[in-house]
């Protein structure tokens, strides 16, 4: 899991590279390296940041018009210095950077070690340019895919050679690779965010094709008989990407703060108030097609995991449809039923989660209809899937997912009540509720008011290493995102849990230093859920109440309470998520902790 970036056929190959790898940091920011020059290979590496990188680099002599890089979250072998990439051959004369895992790489490296190579990494990927070496008999193509031939597991790799000063070689198995191209210049990288400052005109490397870059020109071949490949190249849109904090101390704040606009975008075009209807372009289904589906399937990790958990309410209770909600690392793995009129959807912010695109690929052999709802449209899970639902939310920076959270939540809810349309739902209950759904940005910019109030409270209740999430109904799976989002960027232990669910094991860690936050909805098993808040602080947990407008006011005494816009209960998770949110980034700020970059994590998780 991690970005790989290439440039030659400019002087300032150095600058370009480490630009294109601060792009790809969300996919691993452990530690970093570069590999620069021609008949002379220049390695650079350090644990920790590419700014660090780039530091060191530039601190001392970063001439040369080729260069390779990598940024890396660490799967085989300690974030090091010695581990990161790029690896190098014996003789020094071949460097090469991997992302992906090397399943076979002991046995390649006990042949490799009987053979003379001599290894200085703990690494999977060091076994790469050693087979290389092993091959090589003078052409850089040949010997990198016959190398590759040799491994099982995933790979994108880019790999130079002090013999062939202009070339990069890169190839794709199983993780991305894209090919920028000017005149005078070639680019490589993990993703085209990476090559947006560059170029527009790109090639993307299918799976089995290894490519000879040299500048300006990229010549692609199948790896397995290096026959030449017609590649088309692809003209991508100008440049979106917002790069700054925009004054925020962190993105995640400036992301949460950017959420009624991402809400509006989410909706805007997709409500059809004169005609009481939900339109979504491009969807490649009617609605008459989507109410003659039998099931709806949603896979996906982490956030997404937990949108989809909240949307199958929606969808039941509005479409009447029956919802399974996978994780879509077990989904491959289980032989899942997928009825010829089962509809899959796949949820990912990144479009690259590693188990994610395997769901797809799975549905899509079991002859599903794969909807992506994705934020990132030219990603492999949106490429892949039959039809594509935009998340219009921008780029996001932070490793926790927000703005693409709510988002997640309002597709979700407009497709149950597109497929609710055509089902049991008549016309002037949709309109109401499309009426209500226009609301919601003026409602989650009225809990961003209210800021102050729970920073106030984060930063009281930072000193707890262990808290509980409590929810009822369509708030559990908020709860269980609620505490994720502590728990990841605060390092405090948080469980999200079914309020009813805590007596059946996990009350037996309540006392006055475990807090329980406890979301209520007033319209909904209100006197339940007050109930589940007296059975803990009856066991002294302090609790803090998060409830929309109408909290009983007889309800058990509570000290702290958050008050968020009553709105309709389909709603309420996307305005609790954001208060959420909010308590979640100051505590973690109270703390102290890197939040924009969590320890051990990555924006997008590439591999399984
Ligand atoms: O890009 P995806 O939505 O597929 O990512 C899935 C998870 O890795 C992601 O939601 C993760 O759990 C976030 N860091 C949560 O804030």
């Amino acid at each position: 899991m991690c970005g790989i970036a290439g440039c030659t056929g400019d002087s300032a190959a150095a600058e370009h590279v480490i630009e294109s790898l601060k792009r790809l940091e969300y996919r691993g920011y452990d530690s970093a390296g570069i590999t620069l020059g021609g008949t002379l290979l220049r390695t650079v590496k350090v644990s920790g940041t590419v700014d660090h990188l780039k530091k060191t680099l530039f601190s001392g002599d970063h001439r040369g018009t080729r260069g390779i890089a990598h940024t890396r979250w660490a799967t085989c072998g300690e974030p090091t210095a010695e581990n990161a990439h790029p690896h190098l051959s014996c003789d020094g004369g071949i460097s090469v950077v991997h992302n992906g895992i090397v399943e076979n790489f002991s046995e390649l490296k006990d042949e490799l070690s009987a053979s003379g190579h001599v290894f200085l990494s703990e690494t999977d990927s060091e076994v790469i340019p050693h087979l290389i070496e092993h091959y090589y008999d003078g052409d850089p193509l040949r010997s990198t895919a016959l190398a590759l031939r040799r491994l099982t597991g995933t790979f994108a790799v880019a790999a130079v050679f002090a013999r062939h000063p202009e070339v990069i070689v890169c190839a794709a198995g199983g993780s991305p690779v894209v090919i920028g191209l000017d005149e005078k210049r070639t680019f490589v990288a993990s993703d085209v965010q990476a090559l947006s400052p560059y170029t527009r005109r790109i090639i993307r490397l299918d799976d089995g094709e290894i490519a000879l870059l040299t500048p300006g020109a990229a010549q692609v071949y199948a790896a397995a008989d290096l026959q030449p490949r017609r590649k088309e190249i692809v003209l991508l849109p100008a440049e979106t990407v917002s790069s700054g904090k925009g004054g925020f101390e962190h993105f995640m704040l400036k992301e949460i703060m950017e959420q009624p606009v991402c809400c509006g975008n989410a909706l805007k075009d997709r409500l059809d108030l004169s005609r009481g209807m939900v339109v979504f372009p491009g969807l490649g289904l009617s609605v008459r097609e989507l109410s003659r589906v039998s099931r709806i399937v949603i896979a996906g990790c982490g956030s997404s995991i937990h949108a989809g958990l909240t949307g199958a309410y929606c969808f039941e209770d509005l479409a009447g449809i029956p919802v399974s909600v996978e994780q879509a690392s077990e989904f491959r793995y289980r032989n899942p039923v997928l009825e010829p009129e089962t509809l899959v959807l796949a949820l990912s912010q990144s479009g690259e989660t590693a188990d994610t695109i395997a769901a797809v690929r799975e549905a899509r052999m079991k002859g599903a209809w794969v909807i992506a709802v994705c934020n990132v449209t030219e990603s492999t899970i949106a490429r892949e899937a039959d039809s594509v639902i935009p998340l219009l939310a921008g780029p996001e920076l932070s490793v926790a997912a927000t703005k693409s959270f709510t988002s997640q939540l309002i597709v979700l809810y407009l497709l149950a009540l597109y497929a609710g349309r055509g089902r049991r739902l008549p016309q002037e209950t949709v309109l109401r509720l499309l009426r209500e759904a226009g609301d919601i940005p003026a409602l989650v910019r009225r809990v961003l008011e209210q800021a102050p109030l729970i920073e106030r409270l984060a930063k009281r209740y930072a000193w707890a290493d262990d808290l509980f999430y409590i929810g009822r109904g369509n708030l559990y799976p908020v709860a269980l995102e609620g505490a994720l989002k502590l728990k990841e960027i605060s390092y405090a232990h948080a469980e999200g849990y079914h309020a009813a669910e805590l007596k059946h094991g996990p009350m037996a860690l309540l006392d006055e230093h475990v807090p329980v936050i406890a979301l209520v909805d007033p319209a909904c098993e209100a006197e339940k859920i007050c109930g589940n808040i007296r059975e803990c602080r009856t066991r002294k947990a302090p609790v803090i109440v998060f409830a929309a407008d109408g909290f009983p006011p007889d309800g058990p005494a509570v000290r702290d309470v958050v008050r968020v816009p009553a709105c309709s209960r389909y709603l309420l998770p996307v305005v609790m998520a954001v208060a959420l949110q909010l308590f979640a980034y100051y505590f973690a700020r109270a703390r102290g902790c890197p939040v924009d970059r969590p320890r051990n994590l990555a924006k997008s998780v590439t591999v399984e």
